[in-house]
Order: C-alpha cells, then structure tokens, then sequence
C-alpha cells in the first residue's frame, strides 16, 4: 500500500484526498490519501515523518508552501516562485509546484494560449507567483495589480510584467485579453467585485482561482457572454501534475474531475447548477 497526502493549515475542507483516491482507484494502484492537520511550527517534524514512514508523496497547502521550500531539495521552478506544493520521496526528499501549471492547463482546456496575449493578473500573492511564473515562461503579456502595490512591483519586476495599483484596474479590464483572479475576493458569499462587472466584454476570458461558489465575478462574465473558468480544473490539474510526478503515469484527469465535482454538488457547496 502506497501513502500519500496533504498537510495544511486548515485543512478540513480539502478536496485532494477524495480527487487522489479516485485517481488511485481508476489506475489500479494500491494507495491511500489522506489529508493531515500540521501547523507551521511542525511542518519539518511532518515532513522527515513522513519519509520514515514511507509516504510516497506530499502535497502542501496553505500556509506552508513557502515553508516547505527550505526544507526540501526544490526544484528550479518551485525555488524561483518561492513555494513547493509537491514533495516527493525517494534517495532525496524533492520539492515542486505545480499550481501555476494546472492554471495554464485549465485555461488550454477553455481553448486560451496564453502565449503574446494580454493578461491581468489581480494579486500578489502565493498563488499569484505560481501564475505568474508560468505565465511569463509561456510568453504572455502579463500586468499585474494588487491592492499593496510594493508586492505587485515585485512579482512583476522578477518575471518582466507591468505593476498597477487598483486606481489602473478599471482601464486595465476593458483593454485585457484574459483576466485572471488570483485574490482571495470571492471566496466568501457577499465578498464584494473587484471591479465593476459591466467593463467586462464578450471577446474576454475570465478565470477565478476560486472553486467551489460562483463567484460574482463569474457571474458577471457569463452575464457579458464572456469565457467564464472557475478553479476546479486548476485544482483538478494541479493535482494531476503531482499525481504523475509520484507515479510516473499518465493522470485520469476525467475521473478526478468527475470525483471534485460530485464532491462539490453533494455538500451544496457548488451553486453553479
Ligand atoms: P495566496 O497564497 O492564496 O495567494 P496570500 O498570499 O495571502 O494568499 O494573497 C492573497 C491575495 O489576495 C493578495 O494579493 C491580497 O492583496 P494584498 O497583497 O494587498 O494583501 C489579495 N487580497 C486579499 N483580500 C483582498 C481585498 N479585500 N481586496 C483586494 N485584494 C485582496
């Protein structure tokens, strides 16, 4: 029996052991993922656990991302965005990211190459590093804003992106080819817009990191006819870029699609339909 699983803090609502079990299972491999409350300060004590126990991978979530980084050999990726979110086992105890990966590949999948297009990209944080990251080596024309400026002016200064403050952000929607969500706005029913969702057209591609709710600014880019994309596939694929980092083989990335999604339907947690 191969072991797997998630450390976060909190992380009772995680949906990776239900979408990797599920993988497992369709794959014929004999294997159990599960998710495991660890807090900051014993984040390196889970980690060389696991290991002596033989877990074959990790995934790591908030808020130990960043953490996780010095405590593993990470790779060049994961070490330029700053966080792992993959930790696989072997003669060494590697690190990864693969978020900003399965944000690319659930864009591909709405039929966006991102590649000379004009994206803004709203955040500076964990999540928006991995984005940007990726964005820039797929070759996108990337702006960046951020309520903190000084953290926008980072991100974008490391990967060659143009860094706003929220007064730019009206100018910047109406002229952007794909706008990309990466704030935790939305997340909370009766979060306020980010923006007025009237500036949003239909020759647009809207994509919200957040799963799980349709969030206002979903709402508002169906209401534009515009491409709307929620976080499941970025979740789905993100998981599905670790899943084949531990095992080597192709993911069944239906398969833990179709587990998220029932998940999310079952605790009504999904209002989409
Ligand atoms: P994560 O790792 O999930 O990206 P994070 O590092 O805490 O989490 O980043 C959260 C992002 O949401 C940041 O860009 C944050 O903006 P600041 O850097 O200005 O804090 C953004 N954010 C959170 N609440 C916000 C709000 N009410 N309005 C605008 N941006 C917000």
């Amino acid at each position: 029996m191969e072991i797997y699983g998630i450390l976060g803090d909190p992380i009772e609502h995680s949906l990776s052991p239900i979408m990797h079990n599920a993988a497992f299972r369709a794959l014929g491999i004999k294997a159990c993922y599960q998710a495991y409350h660890v807090t900051k300060e014993r984040l390196r004590d889970a980690i060389i656990g696991a290991d002596a126990m033989n877990f074959k991978g990790l995934n790591i979530t908030i808020p130990l991302k960043e953490i996780a980084l010095s405590l593993v050999q990470a790779d060049e990726f994961a070490e330029a965005i700053g966080a792992v979110n993959t930790i696989s086992f072997g003669h060494e105890i590697r690190g990864y990211n693969t978020d900003g990966v399965g944000a690319i590949m659930a864009l591909q999948e709405a039929g966006t190459d991102v590649s000379g297009r004009c994206v803004l990209l709203i955040g500076a944080g964990g999540a928006s590093k991995a984005l940007g990251y990726t964005l820039a080596q797929r070759g996108a024309q990337i702006s960046i804003v951020n309520r903190n400026y000084k953290r926008a002016q980072e991100l974008a200064d490391r990967i060659g992106a143009k860094a706003h403050g929220f007064s730019d952000l009206r100018l910047l929607v109406i002229r952007s080819e794909i706008i990309i969500n990466a704030t935790s706005v939305g997340m909370k029913e009766g979060d306020p817009r980010l923006f007025n969702g009237k500036l949003l057209h239909a020759d647009q591609i809207i994509f919200d990191i957040v799963y799980g709710r349709k969030t206002e600014l979903l709402k508002d880019a169906i209401s534009a006819g515009a491409v709307a994309i929620d976080g499941v596939m970025m979740l789905v694929y993100q998981g599905s870029k670790s899943l084949e980092i531990w095992t080597g083989l192709k993911a069944p990335v239906e398969v833990m699609e179709e587990a998220v999604r029932n998940e999310l339907s079952s605790t009504m947690r999904n209002k989409y339909q």
